[in-house]
């Protein structure tokens, strides 16, 4: 990956899975990383695997409303530059609305993403260059009764994304939305998901994931769904009934224990 060589990411949610890949790959490629996430020991870690270029340990709770403006501050404090934005933080939950608060998740999901995108795209536009990945779900493709306000923040993240893509062309800023499928992270015990055998066998590993990522981001793309299977899942669920797939989408992902 040609282009980030020289430059540097911010990736938050680098502390596990998809955003731990992300920091790998990139710095194989000689990209520079900033790494935000709740587990310091995690990161300063996975630092320490990657000698070869310069890596700056943020920590930060994205749920905390103050948290954007506190991680843009301390990269400007510390006299660094963002030239790429990997929004990569998220969780779900598989629980349903009337038992659990999930206004944390969106705090996570979609406040925080929002903030930083906000925050760091002003910089980039003034230079006339940037990147943002914001990482969606195929989530945000259907609604998943059970995954109610998971789905719906997936959902937001693609659309914005999407529309930002358009909006920031001319500014120089590339926006692409990452929509995984199934994906072999801390995700799913965080989500307390029943994971149902067929489910299981699809799950893809978080490299390919990370990897189509960075790949459609250099290429300026959109939207991208790694996987064939997810893919056909897309373009189905765009041709269906959207009532009989909320209703199956509800009966696969959305099962309670
Ligand atoms: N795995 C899947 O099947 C799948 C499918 C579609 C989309 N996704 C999306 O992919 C993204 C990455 O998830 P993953 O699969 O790699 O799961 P993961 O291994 O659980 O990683 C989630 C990352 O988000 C960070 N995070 C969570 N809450 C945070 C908070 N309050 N403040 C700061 N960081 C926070 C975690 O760091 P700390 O705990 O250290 O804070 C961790 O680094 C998420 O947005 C998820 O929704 C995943």
């Amino acid at each position: 990956m040609e282009t980030f060589k020289g430059k540097t990411a911010l990736i938050t949610g680098a502390s596990s899975g998809i955003g731990e890949e992300m920091a790998r790959q990139l710095a194989v490629s000689g990209c520079n990383l900033i790494l935000v996430a709740r587990r310091t020991e995690r990161m300063l870690a996975l630092k320490s695997t990657l000698p070869s270029v310069s890596v700056s340990v943020i920590t930060a709770d994205l749920s905390d409303p103050l948290a954007p403006q506190y991680v843009f501050d301390e990269v400007r404090r510390r006299g660094l530059r963002v030239d790429m934005l990997i929004n990569n933080a998220g969780f779900g939950l598989q629980k349903p609305l009337l038992a659990v608060d999930q206004l944390g998740m969106v705090d996570v999901n979609v406040r925080s993403l929002l903030a930083l995108t906000q925050l760091f795209a002003v910089p980039m536009a003034q230079r006339g260059e940037g990147w943002v990945l914001n990482v969606s779900s195929v989530s945000a493709w259907f609604p998943i009764p059970g995954m109610a306000t998971y789905a719906a923040s997936k959902a937001c993240v693609l659309h914005l994304s999407r529309a930002l893509h358009e909006e920031w062309k001319s500014a120089g800023i590339a926006v692409t939305a990452l929509c995984p499928g199934g994906t072999r992270t801390e995700f799913s015990s965080i989500a307390r998901a029943r994971m149902d055998p067929d489910l299981e066998k699809a799950m893809m590993p978080a490299e390919v994931v990370a990897a189509a990522g960075l790949k459609a981001l250099a290429q300026g793309k959109a939207v991208v769904v790694p996987g064939a299977l997810y893919r056909m899942m897309v373009a189905l669920v765009r041709v269906l009934p959207a009532s009989w797939v909320t209703r199956l989408a509800g009966k696969v992902m959305g099962r309670h224990h």
